[in-house]
């Protein structure tokens, strides 16, 4: 005999959606920090969600991570139509199966869609930034790129992401020094949710995050809180899947 236990979430969801001031919160019980198998869940209920987003002519962008490969390895397999799905920064950090460009190749077969890549390596020189970024190929990714109607993104610390990234231990000691918390899509931001670095690469602009139609954010753990907290992408349309354990100290913290 199965007994469903229907978790009461409900309440707890609306405390810290109010909180957040966001259009939706998912939350999954347990902490994906201690227990792999709550991030795991926490990428399919994300990607149920997100199914639910996808229509004819959507344009997809996605960022790298561990949250977000849960994401797409739990994608159900559709069929779409005229869906373009794009790697929402250039190459980042070292592991290729959590780059935001394997993601992008992987969900684009999942669901039939079309998909395009950004090979640029991170933390280079602002000159070989430029050139690369106007090659017409990456200027056409990177116009496409602003006109996403879904972003998919994971949320990280500042100190863990800036180590994960291979930046100098100079550069690390100066962000932390000016306060960075959080790290998303390439921008370190203050507990004031203020976007205060970004990293040397290509990708999508903070400023047009906030007119993307669906934000969707994964990200749990306690020790996310605070990161989670700060990430402010003041985009009224943000959802966020999380687990029971950031949702706990985001309200100890707020
Ligand atoms: O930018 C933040 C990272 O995408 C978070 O990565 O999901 O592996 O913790 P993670």
């Amino acid at each position: 005999e199965i007994i469903y236990v229907l978790n009461d979430y409900k309440h707890l969801e609306e405390k810290v959606q109010k909180l957040l001031k966001i259009k939706r919160i998912i939350i999954v019980p347990g902490d994906s920090e201690k227990d792999r198998t709550v991030l795991k869940e926490m990428g399919r209920v994300c990607a149920n969600y997100i199914k639910e987003l996808i229509h004819e002519g959507s344009i997809i962008s996605l960022t790298g991570g561990t949250s977000v490969a849960q994401v797409v390895e739990n994608f159900p397999k559709i069929n779409t139509k005229d869906v373009l799905v794009l790697p929402a920064r250039g190459g980042i950090g070292r592991d290729v199966e959590i780059q935001a460009n394997t993601l992008t190749a992987n969900l684009a077969k999942k669901i039939n869609a079309n998909y395009r890549l950004l090979h640029v390596p991170d933390n280079i020189s602002s000159e070989t930034l430029e050139t690369i970024a106007n090659e017409p190929e990456v200027k056409e990714i990177l116009d496409v790129l602003s006109k996403s109607d879904l972003l998919i993104f994971g949320i990280g610390r500042a100190d863990e992401m800036s180590k994960r990234r291979g930046m100098p231990p100079e550069q690390i000691n100066e962000l932390i020094d000016k306060g960075a918390v959080a790290e998303a899509f390439g921008y370190y931001f203050n507990k004031n949710g203020e976007a205060i670095f970004r990293t040397p690469s290509i990708g999508i602009n903070f400023y047009d995050v906030k007119n993307i139609k669906n934000v969707v954010a994964i990200a749990g753990g306690k020790n996310k809180a605070e990161a989670i907290i700060a990430t402010r992408v003041n985009n009224p349309n943000m959802a966020l899947v999380t687990d029971e354990a950031a949702a706990n100290e985001i309200i100890n913290i707020l």
